[in-house]
């Protein structure tokens, strides 16, 4: 299980200092919201931000694209120093186009969707994939509330993936927390993103290691 600080509940006035924090704290990724206020109804950052945090670090960035119109921004995103790009099922037209232009630059590839969209929906690009990213609430804001119903579909994605022996990793998004992290990875995540429950922890190093804790607890 990794853990993946998303930056979206930092200070952005100090986004630099913020992801060293989380890297020397323990996480093992650091998750980038991208949002143009289209997609989804708020703005973040651009690849021009990106490529400076590059500079600062060579912890894995995991670039989580809420944008539509992606594929106009593929390149731009691996050249700021992308390591993962995932792209939505819901904005894009052309998934294995998309997929492929994303492994084109030698990037990890992956899909994320929605709520509401259902695993079956994604099942001709699973072989394709390093990565399914399962939105645990809608996407748009840090500090939302896990939506229960998403967990079936943690379920089932890890059971396709089993009987089908494919190797793409799952990772979950949205409302976890110390309470509900260990009913994820026991569904089948593997990598958590975490936001609000980092950036607005005292002591972001002991909260990372309860997660990790928490996670891996045995509860009958
Ligand atoms: C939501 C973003 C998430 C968000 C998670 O659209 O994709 O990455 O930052 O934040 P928390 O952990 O606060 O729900
Ligand atoms: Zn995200």
């Amino acid at each position: 299980m990794k853990i993946a600080a998303s930056i979206l509940s930092a200070n952005f006035a100090k986004l630099g200092e913020e992801l060293l924090k989380a890297s020397r704290s323990g996480s093992d990724i650091i998750h980038i919201d991208i949002m143009d206020g289209h997609f989804v109804p708020n703005i973040t950052i651009g690849p021009s931000v990106v490529a400076d945090l590059r500079k600062l670090s060579d912890i894995f960035f995991d670039v989580h694209l809420m944008i539509d119109n992606p594929e106009q921004y593929i390149e731009h995103f691996a050249f700021a120093g992308a390591d993962n790009i995932t792209v939505h099922f819901e904005a894009t037209k052309h998934l294995d186009a998309l997929i492929n232009k994303i492994k084109s630059y030698n990037k990890k590839a992956s899909v994320a969707i929605n709520p509401a969209t259902s695993i079956c929906s994604i099942e001709n690009i699973l072989s394709q994939v390093d990565m399914i990213l399962v939105m645990t609430v809608n996407p748009g804001f840090g500090g939302q509330q896990f939506i229960p119903y998403t967990l079936d579909k943690i379920k089932e994605l890890n059971k396709v993936r089993k009987i089908k022996g494919y190797s793409f990793k799952i990772e979950v998004d949205g409302g976890i927390n110390l309470d509900n992290i260990n009913q994820v990875v026991k569904a089948g995540a593997d990598i958590i993103v975490t936001g609000s429950t980092l950036f607005n922890s005292d002591d972001m190093k002991n909260t990372i290691e309860k997660l990790r804790q928490n996670a891996s607890k045995i509860i009958y």
